[in-house]
């Protein structure tokens, strides 16, 4: 019996070690939230419940076939960077050919990298991941896409052109369908395949069927029969994928969706819809004469947004046939030291828009390097997340205010008519709270940030449950609470400047107006580039400082 007794015993350890790493094999990626889906304008789980996607683009849709970075660091530390840094999910980019040609996707990485003359970048992969050098670079493709999943990193598939190379010319025969290398029935083949390759990968959440659509050939009429075909394959292939898709204009312009909505032949590809928008510094230029460098940048953004509204912001308005998620799957600017005028201007003036909408994104880009971009070896990516050598964060404190906007910053059926709202700082990502000594102070957006009351466009400014009105004293001083009785006039704050981002009162017939740019501590300064003809040609002032923005708040 006790012989028998232990046996049973001996194997009843043996079934809860196995129990153990069996939940510690499912335990890896256990935290990713299955298949997604579009519901009105959010991405939701299978539960329903918001699922805010904060990405970061990977390009691997160059000459070489490969992720980059791999001859810098260890895959697994690549990816801890990406999940250090609170991004939950990867656009990976990758280029047609690779899964159509198959003298290109069957070499291996070390072929690849040889016939590119890249023996360095050989020997850095065989030192930093030795056991992906003999991988076909398909294979390195999902290796790299597994350890994504290790990390609970959810991937975007995103085709970014056809022929392996930078991107993207107006003229370099991948820009539209009918181009010298954008052959239609090759790139169904394309999303075929790697909708295919998917159903082995269940963090790969979604596929963007085509990046940056562009050039002569560009037309709403192609793009939509295109579009809806490449829909019904990636679908076909694989049902739980969201199907991603970006305008014309290089994703820039989607504005003859509201005359025309999507309908799709296959029931339940609706339910997968997201559309794609891409802002950078130099899209308002494309799209008017204006640039952020050379006008007033209370003027540019307002220019700026309208246009990002009309073009692809619209596409999130609820109750409407189109109403769909937006992903803001491209913006960037230099991280590399100091920021250009026109960079720091612009993306003042995007984060108030995207914290605001609270859209989901993808940030260019992760890589600190290439192996080859347009005949160089290792260049440099001033965009990138990590520096040259993929050891660490290029920019710091971009990361961080760029970590304001990770999480989601409004309720997901918020209907945007909340009295009380959380007062957004673009600047830093921050959230304007009244601190114990009824200082205001800029911290971190979340469910216990400071609410506001104000009316518009003019009125007084006060937080959630106070008889305290914020108050001006002089310029230079902290902002202040004060009762209505004490305040002389400057609690009376309107928003200014074409932007509308300026809180401005009056202090003894100057005007001063709210500014978060001295630290955590809110002050009252002089109104920066409020008045139009202030700030042109060759100006260096930056406003953004004193930009805040009302977003609906948790
Ligand atoms: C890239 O940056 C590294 C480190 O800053 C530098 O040594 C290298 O020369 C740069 N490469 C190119 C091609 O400019």
């Amino acid at each position: 019996m006790w012989i028998k007794y232990s046996t049973v015993c001996h194997k009843a350890r043996w079934m809860v070690f196995l129990v153990l790493l069996l939940h510690f094999v499912v335990a890896i990626g256990d935290n990713l939230p299955g298949p997604l889906s579009a519901s009105s304008r959010w991405i939701v789980d299978q539960k329903g419940n918001r699922v805010k996607l904060a990405c970061i683009n990977w390009a691997a849709h160059m000459e070489a076939l490969i992720p980059e970075g791999l001859h810098s660091q260890p895959l697994p530390k690549i990816i801890s960077i990406i999940s250090s840094s609170g991004f939950n999910c990867v656009r990976l980019t990758w280029a047609v050919w690779m899964f159509t040609d198959p003298t290109l996707g069957s070499q291996t990485v070390s072929q690849s990298l040889t016939s590119l003359g890249l023996d360095g970048a050989l020997q850095g992969v065989m030192s930093n991941n030795p056991n992906l050098a003999q991988l076909t670079v398909i294979q390195a493709f999902e290796a790299v896409i597994n350890n994504l999943a290790s990390q609970n990193i959810m991937v975007i598939l995103d085709n970014h052109l056809s022929k392996p190379k930078w991107c993207c010319d107006l003229t370099d025969g991948n820009g539209f369908w009918g181009d010298e290398y954008f052959v239609p029935g090759t790139w169904i083949n394309g999303l075929s395949a790697v909708a295919k390759l998917s159903l082995n990968h269940p963090n790969v959440v979604g596929m963007s069927l085509r990046n940056e659509p562009r050039g002569f050939r560009q037309n709403p009429g192609d793009w939509t029969k295109n579009m809806k075909a490449g829909a019904e394959v990636v679908y076909a292939e694989n049902p739980n994928l969201l199907v991603l898709m970006g305008g014309i204009e290089s994703t820039t312009q989607l504005n003859f969706i509201s005359s025309s909505p999507l309908t799709f032949d296959t029931q339940g590809i609706r339910n997968k819809l997201v559309y794609e928008g891409h802002w950078y510094s130099w899209t308002i230029l494309t799209h008017t004469a204006v640039s952020y460098s050379e006008w007033n940048p209370n003027t540019v953004c307002a220019i700026d947004t309208y246009r990002f509204m009309r073009s692809t912001g619209y596409l999130i308005t609820p109750g409407q046939q189109y109403t769909s998620p937006l992903f803001l799957s491209e913006f960037g600017m230099g991280l590399q030291g100091d920021a250009s005028v026109a960079d720091t201007r612009y993306m003042d003036c995007l984060f108030a828009t995207v914290a605001q909408l609270d859209l989901d994104f993808s940030l260019w880009a992760l890589q600190g390097s290439y192996y080859l971009r347009s005949g160089i070896k290792n260049y440099n990516e001033s965009y990138g997340l990590v520096t040259p050598s993929w050891d660490a964060i290029q920019n710091p404190d971009f990361l961080k205010r760029l970590q304001g906007i990770m999480k989601p910053l409004s309720g997901q059926n918020g209907n945007g008519a909340a009295t009380y709202q959380n007062l957004f700082h673009p600047a830093t990502g921050l959230c304007v709270s009244v601190s114990s000594d009824s200082s205001l102070v800029l911290s971190e957006c979340s469910p216990s940030s400071s609410k506001w009351s104000y009316f518009d466009d003019h009125g007084v400014l006060v937080p959630a449950r106070s008889s305290n009105l914020v108050v001006a004293t002089s310029a230079g001083s902290p902002a202040s609470l004060a009762s209505a009785s004490s305040c002389q006039g400057s609690c009376d704050w309107t928003l200014v400047s074409d932007s509308k981002l300026q809180f401005s009162t009056q202090v003894g017939g100057q005007s001063l107006c709210l500014d978060g740019s001295s630290g955590f501590a809110i002050t009252t300064n002089p109104c920066t580039c409020a008045s139009k003809l202030q700030c042109e040609f060759g100006s260096t002032q930056q406003p953004g400082g004193q930009w805040f923005k009302f977003i609906t708040g948790l």
